[in-house]
Order: C-alpha cells, then structure tokens, then sequence
C-alpha cells in the first residue's frame, strides 16, 4: 500500500460534514458530533509529483461508498414528500422503459434500484440493458440504478453541483504489477459525462466519513439521528449470499451482515482467493456494515459496528494488486471486534496480489484458447469508418483476431496506465458486423460482460478514416 492512506475510527470534536458531488437535504447545524477517535493514521502522497502527504482531511472520490449517500438522500426526500418508496420509478421518468422488457420500468420502484434487485445486466452503459433475471429474484449489483436514482433526485429537487479545487483532491494512481505507481488521468465526476456521480461521485475525507458513520449509527445510541428514517437505509433488502446461518444482506448502498460472516464482497477481493476468509468465528455475533469501493486510480472501504458505535474507513488514493482497502479494514475490523484468534490475511493478501499479477498472461492464454486460427483477416478498406456510440469517445489499436473479430487488449503497462482492470478476456473483442444482403459492415459489437446477451452497437455513422470511436 504505497500511497496515501487515512484510515480510523471516530474522530474528534467536529462540526459538521462536508463533502462533495451531491448535497444531502441536512444542514450542517444538525450535524455536530462529538466524536472522539481510537485511533487515526495515514500514510504516503495525496499527490506524489508535489510531495503532499495525506491526512485525515485528505479528499477522495468516494467511489461506491457514495451509494448510501445516495440512498440517505432518497430517505430524507421521501421525509420530505418529494419521493415515495413504492412509486414506479417511471412517475419520476416517464420516458424510462427497457427495449428488451417494455413492461418492465413501469414495475421498478426505488428500493429496487437502490437494493440492486432490478435482475437487470450490470452493464457499463444503461441504454439497452436486458433483463439478466426477473425482477426481485436475485441481488445483481448494478451502479446504472444509482446513476438513475441520481437522474430522480435531480428532476425532484435542484441540486447543487459544487466545483471543488483540484488540489483539494487525492491524485489517483495505479500500481503496476512491478509495484510501480503510475499517476493516471484525473476521473472527471461532474461533467455529465460519466455515470459516476450518483454511482460514486461524493468526495470526503476519513475524518468526514467518520462523523457520516456516527450519523448512520445514531439509532443504535438510542441518540436522535440528524438523518430521518435512517432505518430505512440501514435495513436489509435482498440476501446476497443465503445461508442456513447468518445470510448476507444488502441494505441501501451499505452490505449488512453478522458476524461470524465473510468481507469485502462489494470490491473485488473474492475474485482474488479461492474462498474469502470467514471473519469473527471466536467471539458472539456481531452485526456489521461495510462497503467496498473502487474506481480508476481509488480503492476504499467503510465498515461500521453499531453495537460498539465504532467504524472503521479506509481511504487510499491507488488501486494497488488487489482490495487493498478492504484487506486492511478486516484486520483493523479483528482488532476492533476483540478477535482472540484473527485469522492472518497477510498470506492471504500475499495471494490475492499473486493472481492479480498473473490476470494479464491469463487473459492473453484465455483469448489464444478461443481463437480460431488462420481465418481470412478483412481487408481493413472495408472496415475503416467513424462509430459512435452515444457520447463514448475512446481510441484503441486493434488487432486481428480470427473472421470479422479484432482484439484491443493493449500492453500490460499500458492496461494499468489506462485503468482498465475490471475488463475480462472477452471484452477485449470487438465484433465487426455485416449487413446480411449487401456484406458491407455497419457497426461494431461489443459485449461486456459475460451475461450480455447482445452487447453494445458502436454504428457506423461514415466511412471516413478519422479516428473510429
Ligand atoms: C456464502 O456464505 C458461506 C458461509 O459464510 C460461505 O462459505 C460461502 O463461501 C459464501 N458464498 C459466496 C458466493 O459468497
């Protein structure tokens, strides 16, 4: 863990909460809290090519720990009777339906976009989402229902956008498998551009983050919350994992579950190990909350034990090899709980940053595997166009692959330089596509993801040679 690190529990003496990105219908006035921390360090650069180093106060794009601060403010609006729970979402925005299931919006409400219970494919883009399952059968994880429930709170209320000093920020940056930082290019959350603000746009700092924890924990001290209907974000909804023990829930934008139990399923440590260690196996049930985030150049990780009214929040500005964030919040969470055996997740990490570092020459030999060898590569005449894609605007070097495919899998370095961790071996294919009668190629596929049943259509909107998009 090379770069700026802020971790800890309570913090003390302050006033107020500050952050960025979406305003949260509380003022300030109501939220003092005195607060009082056990512990607090921080380590390495918020931005190493000026030497700043990283505080408590250090600012970071909160990535998917900005989820509850979504849901927070879902509640606060309904308080308020700007939104209803159970309304369709399509009251907020007729215009909403799905091509693959017409019906379908007409039937979501915002608890199910906020539970991820829509059954909808977690695409990277909304506009043609298909059903992965019905409706309310099973959790699937999906930042696209936040990016619309941000859409809802926009249309309910004028939010205001505030602009935030670069400095103000942590710089991001990726760690080669070398163990190199790389400084990558500033993720823009405010543009309109991305879908990131409601997904995971908030900025804050450990120290705020802290008092947001003690102001979700609230009902747990019997203390009035500053937050109305809190329990509402605080309850489960979908069980994510069901077990004849303790299932594992999500609430709204926070994972709720009872020790002894398994962290980290929100990031993308489990895709690392063989089996995620079970935590808490040593001492009585204990009901936590966490949540994981991750984005270009940031990973962090919130955990939350009201019986104890302690949180722990683990903010770093890389994404290192592995859920670095999350490794680091279960042993600090052991501590915290009392562990009398913690379970060593240093041989375990240890692992996971080993399979990290293999993901590349794994990828290249699945993509060798399901290559057709010595299929006619077209003439690139015929390929060569503009296509567009919505607003998307990125530029690769392809690659033939076998028939009509290429592949854009860049270089290892330049796979981590672009951010580009969470891309499995089939999304490195791009798919041109002929017109049946004429054989002429008017657009280019892309799947996403392994549950995509047709994949994003790049049209071909000319056939001028200047940078396909
Ligand atoms: C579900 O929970 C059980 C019990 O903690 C655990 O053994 C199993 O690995 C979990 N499965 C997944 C997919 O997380």
């Amino acid at each position: 863990m090379l770069f700026a690190s802020a971790i800890l529990f309570f913090c003390s003496q302050t006033d107020g909460l500050a952050y960025q990105g979406l305003q949260l219908p509380i003022s300030a006035n109501n939220m003092k809290l005195s607060t009082s921390v056990v512990d607090e360090f921080s380590l390495g650069f918020s931005d190493r090519d000026k030497q700043l180093i990283a505080d408590l106060n250090t600012r970071y794009p909160l990535g998917s720990l900005t989820k509850a601060f979504v849901a927070t403010t879902v509640s606060e609006l309904v308080h308020e009777g700007l939104l209803e729970w159970d309304k369709p979402v399509t009251a907020y925005i007729p215009e909403l339906q799905f091509t693959a299931d017409p019906a379908l919006a007409d039937r979501l409400a915002l608890i199910d976009l906020l539970s991820h219970q829509t059954g909808l494919e977690r695409l990277d883009t909304i506009n043609q989402l298909s059903p992965a399952y019905p409706l309310r059968t099973k959790w699937q994880y999906n930042d696209w229902m936040y990016a619309l429930v941000g859409e809802i709170i926009e249309r309910q209320t004028t939010v205001i956008r505030s602009r935030i000093p670069a400095d103000a920020t942590a710089r991001p940056y990726m760690i080669t498998d070398g163990g190199e930082a790389v400084r990558i290019a500033d993720v823009s959350l405010l543009d309109g551009t991305t879908m990131s603000p409601p997904g995971g746009g908030v900025r804050s700092s450990a120290h705020d983050m802290l008092i947001w924890a003690k102001a979700l924990m609230a009902g747990f001290r019997r203390d009035p919350s500053p937050l109305h209907r809190v329990g509402n974000v605080l309850s489960g909804y979908a069980i994510t994992n069901r077990s004849s023990g303790f299932d594992e829930l999500y609430a709204l934008g926070l994972a709720k579950v009872t020790s002894p139990t398994q962290f980290g399923k929100m990031g993308f440590n489990p895709n690392l190990v063989d089996v995620m260690p079970l935590i808490g196996q040593d001492h009585p049930p204990t009901s936590i909350f966490y949540h994981n985030g991750a984005m270009p150049g940031y990973n962090h990780c919130l955990v939350m034990i009201p019986g104890q009214q302690a949180a722990i929040a683990v903010l770093t500005n890389s994404i290192s090899q592995g859920d670095i964030a999350d490794w680091v919040a279960q042993i600090i969470l052991q501590a915290v709980i009392g562990s009398n055996r913690p379970v060593d997740l240093v041989p375990i990490a240890e692992d996971a940053a080993k399979r990290w570092k293999t993901r590349y020459a794994t990828m290249v030999e699945t993509l060798e595997k399901g290559r057709t060898p010595n299929t006619e590569e077209p003439p690139h005449a015929a390929l060569v166009g503009h296509y567009q894609h919505k607003n998307t605007r990125t530029t690769h070097t392809l690659k033939h692959y076998h028939h009509d495919t290429f592949c854009f899998l860049p270089s290892a370095e330049e796979r981590i330089q672009r951010a580009l961790f969470h891309y499995t071996a089939p999304t490195w294919l791009l798919h041109f596509e002929k017109r049946e009668e004429t054989g002429a190629v008017w657009s280019i596929k892309w799947k996403l993801g392994n549950q995509v049943t047709d994949g994003e259509i790049f049209k071909r909107v000319s056939e001028s040679p200047s940078g396909s998009t």
